[in-house]
């Protein structure tokens, strides 16, 4: 027997849950380390070792009492797969058509800000995982890597793009040419966060990493933005005396400074990575948004426009009226409001209402192959990945992405394969009960 180290490729051949299973128990077999746990409960376990107490709070966190993300995972519990028999299910094949193009698997990877809290290669690592499985990429307005740094690892793999509507146009029109100009295929506007939710455990350790000069590169590498912070330096003028910095704000600074572009030794005489700080905090969203105002994004863009956030069916058919071309139905993953009803559970509701008329995205508490077939089941046409493959990556950088992607994928083949369906397209609420 040889070690199985590469990832095997996922369409044709074998279905990918029997590669991907007797790789792990080939590799298992010789003795091959494997750091990426398949229980959803180990996956968190191990990236709470690798990650800082406050890099794994924020990531791991919700917000309140956390009764939204238990909601989330509560829902899936609530419908229970049914499987059948005799139904010739060795060919299988788990593709999608998304705004006109092919992708092997129903998945996603959501936007997931601040990626350098799990790893130092962040989103670029992510990207390569993306490309490498064939699972589309949604950049983060919050990413701690740009877009352009992410695309140029991922050849012609599928990539889209986030945004957080920033309270500045130009930023916005400029976040916009550039997601274009680097091959984004969507534009996903989430809508769930003009302003943070109540995070406890972010709250408690008074971490915000927005204020340490994290998750803002897509901010520093762009023009219309980087025209705002230069203009805030300069009106800084003569500082005003001030209190003596104590040891933690010396550090913030010196932080801010590292991650700043540019050389250390300019940045630290300037007044740029703060004033760049600054300016984020101030440009960062508009709570102003109305149902007009996305008028102004079809202006300035030809990608397909996908509202990100929905959860109440009448908004999912303002949604259609609107003229977008898709949601996703998510709540953040229960990091915004407290108390609201589980992503999974307003989703049948949401399909019956405007399942026909475009893509219906879903994410938010999806930890297992058997909760994608769930979803689909109940009519997303994809299933969005979160925290696990953030977990992945902290624990193995690219390769843990990629491990978390594949376990899922496999996971879902082999339960249409026992549950009974050979496509995508079969998988109906006819294998589900409610309970
Ligand atoms: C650490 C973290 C950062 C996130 N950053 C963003 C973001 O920048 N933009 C966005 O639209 N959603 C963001 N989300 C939400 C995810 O896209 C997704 O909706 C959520 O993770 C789904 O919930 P789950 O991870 O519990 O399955 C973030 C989620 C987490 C956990």
């Amino acid at each position: 027997m040889t070690p199985i180290t590469r990832r095997p490729s996922m369409p044709g051949g074998d279905p990918i849950g029997r590669r991907v299973q007797s790789r792990i128990y080939r590799n298992g077999a010789l003795g091959v380390p494997m750091p990426t746990p398949r229980s959803p409960g180990a996956l968190e376990d191990a990236a709470r070792k690798k990650m800082s107490a406050r890099a794994f709070a924020y990531v791991a966190g919700s917000a309140g009492a956390e009764r939204t993300a238990r909601a989330n995972t509560d829902a899936f519990d609530r419908w229970e797969i049914v499987p059948r028999m005799l139904r010739d299910v060795a060919e299988r094949d788990m593709g999608v058509d998304l705004f006109g193009r092919h992708h092997p698997t129903p998945f996603l990877l959501s936007p997931i800000g601040v990626q350098e809290l799990a790893h130092p290669d962040a989103d670029v690592a992510t990207a390569r995982a993306a490309a490498a499985t064939g699972v589309p990429m949604i950049f983060s307005t919050q990413a701690s890597r740009s877009m352009e740094e992410c695309a140029a690892v991922m050849g012609e793999a599928s990539r889209w793009f986030q945004l957080y509507w920033s309270s500045d146009d130009d930023v916005v029109v400029s976040f916009l040419e550039r997601a274009e100009d680097c091959g984004c295929e969507a534009l996903v506007v989430t809508l769930d966060t003009h302003v943070l939710g109540w995070r406890p455990r972010d709250l408690d350790k008074a971490f915000l990493p927005f204020a340490h000069g994290m998750g803002i590169a897509q901010y520093t590498s762009d023009p219309a933005f980087m025209r705002l912070a230069t203009a805030r330096a300069e009106r800084a003028g003569p500082a005003e005396p001030r209190p003596r910095p104590t040891p933690a704000a010396i550090r913030t600074l010196l932080a801010m400074t590292r991650r700043h572009p540019g050389r250390f030794t300019d940045n630290i005489r300037s007044a740029m990575p703060q004033a760049a700080v600054e300016t984020f905090l101030d440009v960062f969203s508009r709570s102003t948004l109305t149902w007009d105002d996305l008028d102004f994004l079809r202006e300035h863009t030809t990608l397909p426009i996908v509202l990100k956030g929905i959860q109440d069916p009448h908004d999912a058919v303002r949604a259609v009226d609107a003229g977008m071309d898709g949601i996703v139905v998510s709540n953040h993953g229960g990091r915004q409001v407290d108390g609201a009803i589980g992503s999974l559970t307003v989703l049948p509701e949401i399909v019956a209402r405007v399942g026909g008329a475009f893509p219906v995205l879903f994410d938010s508490g999806v930890r297992t192959g058997a909760d994608a077939f769930k979803a689909l089941a109940l009519g997303a046409t994809a299933v969005g990945i979160g925290r696990p493959y953030m977990y992945g990556l902290a624990i193995d950088g690219s390769a843990g992405v990629e491990a978390v992607v594949d376990h899922l994928a496999a996971e879902l083949d082999l339960t249409m394969a026992l549950a009974g369906a050979s496509a995508i397209g079969d998988i109906d609420a006819s294998f589900l009960r409610h309970r």
